[in-house]
């Protein structure tokens, strides 16, 4: 489907996130003939350069990131036309004037993406309002973090609130562009069969998983100031919860769906001095092997002697509401994990009572595993008998759908599918303001009573699965993380 013409300004437009994931997600989007004419993108960073130079640049990463070959050549060459670059300062005075003159005042579609640290949000979204910038067709799109915590969150919000109205306000979580997240809710509004069974009496827990094999990678002055918590679990693990957690939204439409997501939010038990000892766990990688050799441990990967920050977390969450009384959410996520992957795990309760000739408990619960990234798919875990003769012989195999096999084809990222919705002012799988601070309230006592209880977090070796207290805080409620599909766990 076309989208209206549009001028797109990214700030931060020579900076790793344009060039690794935008440029590629907007070239895939001129490939597939989505761009009317005349669609502009414009690069605004402080770099000197002139608009050759920066077409050039954006051509380096298409050939590295999107693979921009011979084949696609045409395209190119129309996406490099549309390509404009600004030096312009975005705290200070220069460069702006030209900013307003090279958008002139056409009146179609205008987004400002803010690729930018989060240090930039305010003191840019307020010049574009001076600068009578921000237009009655203007967007603006902010990535995470938004904020460190409930105040700042507040303070960032509200000043991006003061110059756009709410519905101008893109903040994107990329987790929700990632397809397998999507089809979790066609998994479970599109289909009549889960729906009545997803709830206490049927569901025994939830895990929600998001493993990375990655270290910090060169970002470590962000990460040690951020952490484990601030960098995943408040924002893509309480999206990831929250979509599996909630009612039926009335509709797709944006507001019904963060209506519904919020009402989660509101309704997790809060983890604070009195209770984080016992439902959370901190870890920090140590040297070890990861992505096939041998890898240092965080303190050297960010260039310190000591750091109280956290490279793995794992927490036992209850939402107190009808839905889910008494069924335990296990959320973990860690760098330099084993592997890479991202799931959720529903746990179904067991049979009632064993008619075979067999200890009541060697009869496994089923399990739907809805597998987030890579190898995006379903599984839902059954038991089956053997064939053969000898008697009721029982086995735990999965029912098998695997979206590439399915729709032979890979997914597209999840910056193509957020940056056309931003676009065409569909807000739906963006977070609404009221959803981030109410993200921000359950985090920030659990950061509050980390830092009470002055423990630094505990150490695992790089390549395995986090510290040893992860493992107990699920057994001790006789469960286990899932490992039914991970080889070499
Ligand atoms: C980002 C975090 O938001 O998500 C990174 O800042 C993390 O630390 C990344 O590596 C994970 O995203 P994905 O899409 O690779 O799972």
């Amino acid at each position: 489907v076309k989208v209206d013409p549009f001028d797109l300004v990214v700030f931060g437009g020579t900076g790793d996130l344009a060039y690794r994931k935008l440029y590629p997600a907007l070239f895939h989007r001129e490939r597939s003939g989505q761009f009317t004419e005349p669609t502009r993108i414009i690069g605004v960073s402080r770099r000197h350069l002139d608009r050759d130079a920066f077409r050039a640049s954006v051509k380096d990463a298409l050939v590295r990131f999107a693979a921009a070959d011979e084949a696609s050549s045409a395209d190119l060459e129309r996406f490099l036309a549309r390509l404009d670059y600004v030096a312009a300062d975005a705290a200070g005075d220069s460069g702006w004037s030209d900013l307003r003159e090279t958008l002139g005042g056409d009146d179609r579609i205008r987004a400002f993406y803010l690729a930018t640290g989060p240090d930039l949000f305010c003191p840019i979204a307020k010049r574009l309002g001076a600068e009578g910038l921000a237009t009655e067709r203007s967007r603006i799109i902010v990535e995470k973090p938004i904020g460190r915590d409930g105040a700042t969150a507040d303070a960032i919000n509200t000043d991006i609130g003061s110059v756009f109205p709410e519905r101008a306000i893109f903040r994107i979580d990329h987790y929700l562009g990632k397809e397998s997240v999507q089809n979790l809710m066609a998994l479970r509004f599109a289909n009549a069969l889960l729906e009545p069974i997803w709830n206490s009496a049927h569901i025994d827990h939830v895990q929600i998983t998001v493993a990375e094999t990655l270290g910090v990678e060169g970002r470590g002055a962000y990460y040690d100031e951020s952490g484990a918590i601030r960098d995943m679990v408040q924002n893509h693990m309480m999206q990831l919860l929250c979509l599996t957690a909630m009612e039926p939204p009335n509709s797709m439409d944006a507001d019904s769906l963060r209506d519904e997501k919020l009402k989660v939010l509101k309704a997790l038990q809060p983890i604070d001095g009195s209770n984080a000892a016992s439902l959370t766990v901190r870890g920090q990688y140590r040297a070890g092997f990861a992505d096939g050799g041998p890898v240092p441990g965080y303190l050297h990967d960010v260039g310190r002697h000591e750091s109280m920050t956290e490279t793995f977390v794992a927490m036992r969450i209850s939402v107190a509401n009808w839905r889910w009384a008494g069924v335990p959410f296990y959320l973990r996520t860690g760098k330099r994990l084993p592997q890479r992957f991202s799931e959720i795990v529903v746990g179904f309760k067991r049979v009632p009572h064993v008619i075979f000739d067999m200890p009541s408990d060697s009869i496994p619960a089923n399990r739907l595993v809805i597998r987030v990234q890579p190898d995006e798919g379903v599984k839902l875990w059954m038991m089956v008998k053997e064939p053969g003769p000898g008697g009721m012989r029982l086995q735990h195999l999965p029912l098998d759908m695997s979206f590439a096999k399915a729709f032979g084809m890979a997914s597209a990222d999840a910056y193509e599918r957020l940056l056309m919705d931003a676009i065409r002012g569909n807000a739906a799988l963006f977070m609404r303001r009221d959803e981030v601070e109410a993200a921000w309230r359950f985090i920030d006592p659990v950061r509050e009573a980390w830092a009470a209880m002055r423990e630094p977090p505990r150490p695992y070796a790089a390549g395995t699965w986090g510290p040893n207290a992860s493992v107990a805080l699920i057994e001790r409620d006789g469960r286990t993380w899932n490992e039914d599909e991970h080889d070499g766990e």
